[in-house]
């Protein structure tokens, strides 16, 4: 008999996490927590207040996740740096491991979901993509949300922040080593979707909606 199903999905930026983990949470009709949003808020409101990094860690609001700036790439920068700092991590842990317990099961995507904040997680997925790949969607994502940029430059700020999440110390991207690989270079939303479950049906889940 299985436990709550709790899908830990981390990879690097714009590979599909974000897409997946929606479509895997409707499907089993989960909650679903995208914990990039945590660092880019505390990030994000570091740099516009000035405050203490730790301060605003301790106090996020809900609310707080709701800024239409969180989406940019200032963010995302800001985001990468607060999140290498230890003290971010920790005071950002529990909210996430509550968020995870829920009795219905939960799916989060993140950078260290499988590894740190859901070790025991039933299913664990690291999605990742060619640069290239990954590149054009951050660059068609922030097109479309009338943000001005050229692909170079959205090629160059993933690369520094790849960079930065996977060689810092504290909680630095990888795939746990019983995480399923999903490689989406070559596959749609679709495709990407039917083979997630396809992995979580073989580990003897399955949707308990019409
Ligand atoms: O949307 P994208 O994948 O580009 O980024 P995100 O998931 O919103 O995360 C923004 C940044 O937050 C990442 O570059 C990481 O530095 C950090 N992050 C993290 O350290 N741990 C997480 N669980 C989630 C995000």
């Amino acid at each position: 008999m299985n436990g709550p199903l709790v899908i830990a999905i981390d990879g690097p930026s714009a590979a599909g996490k974000g897409t997946l983990a929606r479509r895997l949470a409707a499907h089993f009709q989960l909650p679903h927590l995208d914990t990039g949003l945590l660092y880019r808020a505390v990030g994000l409101k570091a740099e516009k207040s000035g405050r203490p990094a730790g301060e605003i860690a301790i106090s996020l609001q809900l609310s707080d996740l709701a800024d239409p700036d969180l989406r940019t790439d200032r963010a995302g920068q800001a985001a990468s740096k607060v999140a290498a700092l230890p003290e971010i991590r920790a005071n950002l842990l529990k909210f996430q491991k509550k968020f995870a317990s829920q009795t219905s099961g939960a799916v989060l995507d993140g950078r260290d979901i499988g590894t740190v904040i859901c070790p025991d997680a039933p299913v664990k997925l690291f999605v990742t993509a060619s640069s290239d790949a990954r590149a054009e969607r951050r660059y068609q994502e922030l097109r479309a949300l009338g943000l001005d940029t050229i692909k170079p430059r959205v090629l160059a700020e993933m690369a520094e922040r790849d960079r930065r999440d996977s060689e810092r110390a504290a909680a630095p991207l990888r795939a746990a080593p019983d995480a399923f690989l999903l490689d989406t270079s070559d596959m749609d939303a679709d495709a990407a979707f039917a083979a997630a479950l396809a992995f979580i049906e073989r580990k003897g889940f399955r949707s308990s909606g019409p």
